[in-house]
């Protein structure tokens, strides 16, 4: 009789698509079962314990395994566990959004709940065509967007996305999107300064406004650090010469902080807080319930709203609304995790943030680190097989998965891309945590240069 972890994995190779997956193995590949989390940790079927290293998928932000929060989801099911938000309401919405517009900058005072990042970003969009189609702007469309950026996994988001890989199969929308150059200095200076790198994007966002002309432009949307695109800081007044120059041209600017929200910053919203900007519309998810619920949200301006209400149009309908926006059981769960947030682990992360910071830079005497960057619980490591190069070589885009593999058998998970890894803790950890994360690294990069080099792929 085959035992049950051979029944998982036989369905899980039989059955289950998993995402992103590659045409020669989907529906039929196999990926590490993990059976449970318990703080910063999580477990394998094997009983190997891990510390998690990315937070799961930047969201895992108060840890695993709460009971408070447990409690709460266990509670709001046994009293509502759903309810049409078509044509009623729930009292753990009315409060969170309540919560959310006391955190959220200026007057961004109106919350729209959805199930999860992409459609916190696919419900900004639609909410600007709506927007402008009222006040009688229906040729305002395009989006600017930006290299490195990642917004999503719907049609609209990822057609905003940066660099696809070398050879992508899916369609996107085109006519309407226009990509701006990555604030990634990294590589990019050549022989010049920070400032004079922040000013030929400047310069870039200026001539695309004139050539596209601001009567065409509906919106700019940017994580104010890319995260997936690999923890990307802008240089330090980037994005307040862009959010001056949207205000300027009549444009809407969108601050995605799903990443950068609820904590990782040591914030509940980086916006203003460190970057100095108050966005039109934020949007937000994953770290809003620390990923023990899918939920996303948009906070919206006064402004706009107030614009929509003003307009000619009072019967213009915003045709637009999830089955599972606002559910009850994400919005309690949300709750109780922004009060554990205020009791003592966003200002855990604001202390961290920068000895995180610090102990990560003491790789960069590694051979095959080329830059170690970030800001507040989120980092980014790139290797590079030549430091000179400006273009990742083919050992590049193998890297990451190699050390992910070594320091996976010290105990570290880490997220691998191409030649980076990227790190976004659980919020809770401490220094001691640090430091084994960043020994574990020095152990798993060296482990992997002597294996690159084992296999002649790789000389300093
Ligand atoms: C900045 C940003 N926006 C949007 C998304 C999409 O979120 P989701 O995967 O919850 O749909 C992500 C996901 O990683 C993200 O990092």
């Amino acid at each position: 009789m085959k035992n049950l972890s051979d029944t998982i994995t036989n369905n899980i190779k039989k059955h289950l698509i998993q995402p992103w997956p590659y045409a020669s193995s989907i529906g039929d590949e196999y990926r590490d079962i993990v059976t449970n989390g318990d703080g910063i940790y999580i477990e394998d079927k094997n009983g190997n314990k891990l510390i998690d290293g990315p937070a799961g998928m930047w969201c895992s932000n108060i840890g695993h395994r709460n009971e408070e929060i447990a409690k709460v989801m266990y509670n709001q099911a046994m009293n509502l566990s759903y309810n049409s938000p078509w044509y009623t309401t729930n009292e753990p919405s009315a409060q969170l959004s309540k919560m959310i517009s006391d955190y959220a900058p200026g007057d961004l005072n109106n919350v729209f709940f959805t199930t999860g990042g992409s459609t916190a970003v696919e419900s900004a969009l639609r909410f600007v065509q709506y927007y402008n189609n009222v006040l009688g702007l229906p040729e305002k469309k395009l989006i600017l967007c930006r290299e490195d950026g990642y917004h999503g996994s719907t049609y609209l988001t990822a057609s905003l996305n940066g660099k696809s890989r070398t050879s992508d199969w899916m369609n996107y929308e085109n006519t309407n999107i226009v990509k701006l150059s990555s604030p990634n200095s990294f590589r990019k200076l050549n022989g010049k300064s920070i400032e004079e790198f922040e000013d030929d994007l400047i310069k870039e966002l200026s001539s695309v406004i004139k050539d596209k002309g601001a009567k065409n432009i509906a919106a700019f949307i940017g994580e104010p650090i890319q995260a997936s695109g690999g923890v990307i800081v802008p240089p330090k007044n980037y994005l307040k010469r862009v959010r001056d120059i949207c205000k300027k041209n009549n444009i809407i600017f969108i601050a995605d902080e799903v990443v950068t929200g609820f904590g990782r910053m040591g914030h509940i919203f980086a916006s203003e807080k460190v970057f100095n900007i108050i966005p039109d519309i934020i949007t937000f998810a994953k770290g809003v319930t620390s990923g023990y619920f899918p939920l996303g949200g948009i906070a919206i301006s006064n402004k706009l709203i107030k614009n929509l209400r003003s307009s000619n149009h009072a019967d213009a309908m915003f045709g637009h609304g999830l089955t599972y926006s606002s559910h009850p059981i994400g919005c309690a769960v949300a709750i109780k995790n922004i009060e554990l947030m205020e009791n003592g682990i966003l200002e855990n992360a604001l202390e961290l943030g920068p000895v995180f910071q610090e102990k990560l830079k003491t790789l960069l005497d590694l051979p095959i680190v080329g830059d170690v960057r970030g800001q507040g619980l989120m980092a980014c490591i790139e290797c590079v097989a030549d430091y000179n190069e400006e273009n990742p070589l083919a050992l590049d885009l193998k890297v990451g998965e190699i050390i992910d593999k070594h320091c996976q058998k010290l105990g570290l998970l880490l997220r691998p891309a191409i030649n980076m890894c990227i790190l976004s803790p659980p919020l809770i950890i401490n220094k001691n945590d640090i430091d084994k994360i960043v020994s574990i690294l020095r152990q798993g990069i060296i482990q992997s240069m002597e294996e690159l080099k084992s296999k002649d792929l790789w000389h300093n």
